[in-house]
């Protein structure tokens, strides 16, 4: 049995003082929490966040990171520099990363090497829009994001990598995917893991669902059998919200 992961993405939310305040309330409501629980903070949070989370059982994540890893990369951050603030995990291939900046499958390869190799665990986030689901598009678009952002990466990384599945169509909507359309994704996701990275990668990789993920629906989701954990986006910046979702993880 996979062990649930729970990730709050802040996105561009919270200053360091926030960081600050969230965390002394949270950390008391989540000592005793058994399931892995990941902060993302936007990068001027990190520093701190980091220094807060270091004797918890809460680890610490990024949103982005560049692809090499030093240079003149202007307003850039590395995956080295990610590592020193303490952080474990970073969201590579986040929609609005795909659509608010433009990135491509192949950046979203590039920075995916650049975590494995940097010792980060990629999240690798994968999802289609309204129109493509619509247009009975989900599994081709799934296919080619997958496809080429995992393309030849080795076996050694398998064990680091998680995948999201978040619709488009449900980030920030308040529209959440039923849990027969988040479970029918995340299957159809381990078989193309399994069939195209080996049964063992198929079996241990896991699978989080995020797209409108609130403490109301978090059980229903995370009953699922190839859901292994939410990615929350505004839900997480509640810090009781946010336990009342870990409460509901198994370890
Ligand atoms: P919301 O939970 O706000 O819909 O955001 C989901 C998301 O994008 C998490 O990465």
């Amino acid at each position: 049995m996979r062990a649930h992961l729970i990730a709050g993405n802040w996105k561009m939310n919270k200053t360091p003082s926030e960081t600050e305040v969230f965390l002394a309330r949270f950390l008391p409501l989540v000592s005793q929490a058994e399931p892995e629980i990941v902060l993302l903070p936007a990068f001027p949070s990190l520093h701190r966040a980091g220094c807060l989370l270091c004797k918890t059982n809460v680890r610490l994540g990024a949103q982005d990171l560049h692809p090499e890893p030093r240079g003149a990369f202007t307003g850039a951050v590395s995956a080295e520099m990610l590592i020193d603030c303490g952080c474990r995990y970073v969201l590579v291939g986040h929609s609005e990363r795909r659509h608010v900046f433009g990135e491509s499958n192949a950046l979203v390869r590039c920075k995916l090497e650049a975590a494995v190799s940097g010792g980060l665990h990629p999240i690798l986030c994968v999802g289609e829009t309204l129109a493509e689901r619509r247009a009975g598009e989900t599994e081709s678009v799934l296919q080619t994001q997958l496809g080429s952002d995992l393309a030849d990466l080795s076996a050694r990384s398998f064990p680091h990598l998680v995948v999201a599945y978040e619709p488009v169509w449900a980030i920030g909507t308040g529209e959440t995917a039923t849990t027969r359309q988040a479970q029918d994704a995340a299957a159809w996701i381990r078989e193309w893991l399994r069939r195209e990275l080996g049964a063992s990668a198929g079996e241990t990789i896991r699978i989080l669902y995020g797209g409108s993920v609130k403490p109301d629906n978090a059980a229903e989701l995370l009953a699922l059998p190839d859901v292994d954990g939410v990615l929350v986006g505004g839900a997480s910046l509640d810090p009781v919200g946010l336990a009342q979702i870990v409460a509901e993880a198994r370890a």
